[in-house]
């Protein structure tokens, strides 16, 4: 089984490109943020406890996220491969995803990883705003918390798994179909 790991700040274009490889590829695609805003939807006891962590750009707690990403690896027996999207984003995570990955005899096969320059996450962030309203786009000031979050906790993912020998980073800016293409050739 194949398990490519989409990574990049936020805004960087993870959920747009995933909604175009999982077509080309047929990948199931897990995206860690989508499945905590289906549990807030929901109104589970999960999504209650995530919304307020969420919604002022704060990771929520490394177990939650870990027990969702194993709970769709148990439900998706039958499919090609995973694209993992937004998760892992800490080295804890990192590390249990290796170990989940160990006990089933796999392992992940590459991570992507897309990057932009902050000012342009600030940007695109406030773009989308006008378009989806998602609550973690609602300010200037939650967006920067989700930057700052992602420096301090989530950069340091790229050393694991270049250390692994798995890192593969293409530059963010350009078209959507500039930036598929450059992870097809990648995948
Ligand atoms: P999550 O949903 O993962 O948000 P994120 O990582 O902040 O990323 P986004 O979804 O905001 O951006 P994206 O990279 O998908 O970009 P998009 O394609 O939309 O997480 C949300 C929250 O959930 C976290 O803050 C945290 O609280 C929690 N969470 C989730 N996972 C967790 C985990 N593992 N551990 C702990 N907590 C977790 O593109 C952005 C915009 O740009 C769009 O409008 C798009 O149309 C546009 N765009 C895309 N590509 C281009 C392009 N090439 N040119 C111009 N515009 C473009
Ligand atoms: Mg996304």
């Amino acid at each position: 089984m194949k398990y490519f790991i989409l990574f990049g700040p936020p805004g960087a274009g993870k959920g747009t490109q995933a909604a175009k490889l999982v077509e080309k590829f047929k990948f199931k695609h897990l995206s860690t943020g989508d499945l905590l805003r289906e549990e807030i939807k929901n109104g589970t006891e999960l999504g209650k406890k995530a919304k307020a962590l969420i919604d002022k750009g704060s990771l929520v707690p490394d177990e939650v996220v870990e027990g969702m990403i194993a709970s769709q690896f148990e439900k998706n027996t039958s499919v090609g491969g995973f694209l993992l999207d937004g998760f892992p984003r800490t080295t804890a995570q990192a590390e249990h995803l290796d170990a989940m990955l160990k006990a089933r005899g796999e392992e992940v096969t590459s991570v992507i990883s897309i990057m932009i320059p902050d000012e342009m996450v600030m940007e695109r962030i406030r773009s989308r705003a006008l378009i989806e309203g998602r609550a973690d786009d609602a300010n200037d000031e939650i967006i920067a918390n989700r930057i700052s979050t992602y420096h301090a906790k989530t950069e340091p993912v790229i050393e694991f798994y270049k250390a692994a020998g798995k890192y593969q980073e293409i530059n963010g800016v350009g078209t959507i179909e500039e930036i598929f293409d450059k992870i097809c050739g990648i995948i």
